[in-house]
């Protein structure tokens, strides 16, 4: 799952994880994890995820590859907010094809940065995630700009890229996924 920040990541993902009986493996959501339960990474984690900033390659590429690498593989999983750049990007495709693994689609979600400053506001006023108000809000879309917007390019020269209007109602959304899914890989689910 690709897409800036409150582009329906998480509650997307968590429904393509159901229908296709597969983990919903979140970077944010397993870091928020290390966080609370105080681990080294949590403890580096921490601040730079409450200024909205992209924890370093290497620790999040470490973390990813011992979740897939573990119990939950290599059954398949829907990945949702890594990869965020190219070098992560690299990096996941050199361990996908060491153990097998295909990258079978990677689904953009695409919205007007404007709506998710309202989403996200009102999620923090609701959840209290640190890093939802508006400050930190934009911050993070600019480093979506910058640092991971460079992958719609490097995917869409894999031919594996689904775009999607993300813009929509959650079940909408969840519709156009689940055709473009559909379209793209057919009866090879
Ligand atoms: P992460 O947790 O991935 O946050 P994010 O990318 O900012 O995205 P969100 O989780 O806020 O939004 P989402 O797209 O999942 O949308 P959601 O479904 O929740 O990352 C957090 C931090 O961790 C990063 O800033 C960074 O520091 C670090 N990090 C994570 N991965 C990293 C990596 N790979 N490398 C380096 N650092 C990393 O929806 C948002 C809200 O909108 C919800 O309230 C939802 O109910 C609502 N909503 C969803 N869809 C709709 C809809 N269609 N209509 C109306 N409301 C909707
Ligand atoms: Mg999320």
């Amino acid at each position: 799952m690709l897409g800036p920040p409150g582009s329906g990541k998480g509650t997307q993902g968590e429904r393509l994880a159901a229908l296709y009986g597969v983990p919903h493996l979140s970077s944010g959501e397993l870091l928020r994890g290390h966080v609370r339960a105080g681990t080294d990474l949590g403890r580096v984690a921490q601040e730079a995820m409450s200024r909205g900033d992209l924890i370093p390659d290497d620790l999040v590429i470490r973390m990813i590859a011992d979740e897939v690498l573990g119990p939950s593989g290599p059954g398949g999983f829907v990945l949702d907010g890594f990869p965020r750049t190219v070098p992560q990007a690299t990096a996941a495709y050199e361990l996908a094809s060491k153990r097998g693994f295909t990258l079978r689609a990677v689904i953009l979600l695409e919205i007007p940065y404007a709506v998710l400053i309202d989403r996200l506001v009102t999620r923090g006023a609701e959840e209290g995630r640190t890093d939802d108000n508006a400050e930190t809000i934009r911050h993070r879309i600019e480093v979506y700009r910058e640092r991971t917007l460079p992958l719609v390019e490097y995917y869409h020269g894999r031919d594996i890229l689904l775009r999607v209007d993300a813009s929509g109602t959650i079940d909408e959304v969840t519709t156009a996924i689940n055709a473009a899914l559909d379209d793209s890989l057919g009866d090879g689910r």
